[in-house]
């Protein structure tokens, strides 16, 4: 079997990409090792900037997250038990939207089926060979039989744990890491948000964040300790502790249903390099990863796959391998400016166990300054809608 690009992983890298690929005519095969389920019961953030809003337009998946997507201008910041509003719009002029990950992952399934572009689910060991130069395949199992695809090119769109990465030779990658020493604890329930806009909270017990996926649908979260189990945190402790950190307007709006799901994320602020190596091209969550505070990690995913799929084009098109030679050192420029903003916010909004009196003071007067400050606030924004591309 021979196609143009062999894409490893269905989340939303592998989906946007091969869409991108095959609403432009360049054959494309996923190979994802997990069922389209349980691809799509993975609960993530949910904040779509504008850019990346742009890139489902192109792929023709954007017309259901239009539709039922949550415009937001704005979010508000929780300090010193008091709200303080970001306003997106009079700062930027720009907006996000809020609709969950797992919707755009359907919405993009749909649309690869609507295409006719195959999606092989389930498939078991997946190996890369990418010995000899300008000729690549990728092997797999299906069926209890050993396949194999020859292509031009191979997108590593596999997450953290996939194998793209790791079939890197050691001594070309370069890896940064900063691993956080908290996570968050996080539930889904079918109540009403506490409030129009997400709530970013700093308290002394924490970080707090009041998020959403509908008007009827909340998805609230704790800063808490590593060694934590969901066991021990039955709905009506979760209800507590977060309202000992939100303000009282927002104690008074917050509706206490039962929990539709509960996790514990570990953070963690993580950069491979170079995103190439060969006929290989990483893209999202199997290069980088970065902390939910900010919500840039599908956002990032997004603006590889537009580096990439913009390389791709201009190789079929013109053949031209200019855009692919300068894919790597062009993506880890935006990544490592979401890298900073995310590990920022992360470093503002939490409790660090190890802080010093300095530290605490320092984060106190970042805030007191950034809430005070329209340009630091324009800096913000900026950052949280989104840098262009
Ligand atoms: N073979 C085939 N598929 C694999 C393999 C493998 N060896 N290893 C992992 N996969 C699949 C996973 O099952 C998953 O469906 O690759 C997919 C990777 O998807 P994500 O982890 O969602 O990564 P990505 O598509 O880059 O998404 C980036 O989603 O995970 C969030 O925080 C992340 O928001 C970011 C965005
Ligand atoms: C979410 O809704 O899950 C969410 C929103 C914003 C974040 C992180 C997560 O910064």
């Amino acid at each position: 079997m021979r196609t143009q690009v062999v894409i490893v992983g269905a989340g939303p890298s592998g989906l946007l990409l091969g869409q991108l690929l095959s609403v432009h005519g360049i054959a494309n095969v996923i190979l994802e090792q997990r069922s389209p389920e349980y691809v799509l019961d993975r609960i993530r953030a949910g904040v779509i900037e504008k850019w990346a809003a742009d890139l489902l337009d192109d792929a023709g998946a954007g017309a259901r997250m239009h539709r039922e997507g949550l415009v937001h201008q704005g979010i508000e910041i929780s300090f010193d038990g008091r709200r303080h509003r970001v306003d997106f719009d009079a700062l930027v002029g720009k907006s996000v939207i809020v609709y969950g990950q797992a919707e755009i992952t359907r919405d993009l399934m749909e649309a690869r089926a609507a295409v006719g572009a195959e999606t092989y689910y389930e498939i078991a060991d997946v190996s890369l060979q990418l010995d000899q130069p300008g000729r690549s395949s990728v092997r797999y199992g299906r069926h209890g039989r050993v396949q194999e695809i020859q292509c031009d090119f191979i997108a590593g769109c596999d997450g953290f744990h996939g194998i793209s990465r790791k079939s890197i030779p050691e001594h070309v990658l370069n890896c940064y890491e900063r691993v956080y020493p908290f996570g968050w604890l996080g539930i889904l329930v079918d109540q009403p948000p506490v409030s129009p806009e997400l709530i970013y909270v700093n308290h002394e017990r924490g970080f707090a964040l009041c998020s959403m996926r509908s008007p009827t649908r909340s998805r609230l979260y704790l800063q808490c300790r590593l060694d934590d189990h969901i066991e021990d945190w039955p709905d009506a402790r979760f209800y507590e502790e977060l309202s000992r950190r939100l303000d009282p307007h927002a104690v008074g709006a917050l509706h206490r249903g039962a929990s539709i799901e509960k996790s514990i994320a570990p953070l963690r602020s993580f950069v491979a390099e170079p995103m190439r190596y060969g006929n290989l091209f990483l893209a999202g969550d199997a290069a980088h990863i970065v902390p939910p505070t900010g919500a840039k990690g599908l956002n990032l995913a997004a603006s590889d796959v537009y580096y990439l799929w913009q390389a791709l084009l201009e190789y079929y098109r013109e053949r031209s391998a200019a855009g692919l030679e300068a894919y790597s050192s062009q993506a880890l420029r935006r990544v490592w400016k979401a890298e900073r903003f995310s590990w920022w916010m992360t470093s503002i909004l939490h409790c660090f166990p190890e802080s010093s009196g300095f530290d605490q003071k320092m984060q106190r007067a970042e805030l007191e300054y950034l809430l005070s400050s329209r340009a630091a606030m324009t800096a913000l924004a900026e950052n949280y809608v989104g840098l262009p591309y």
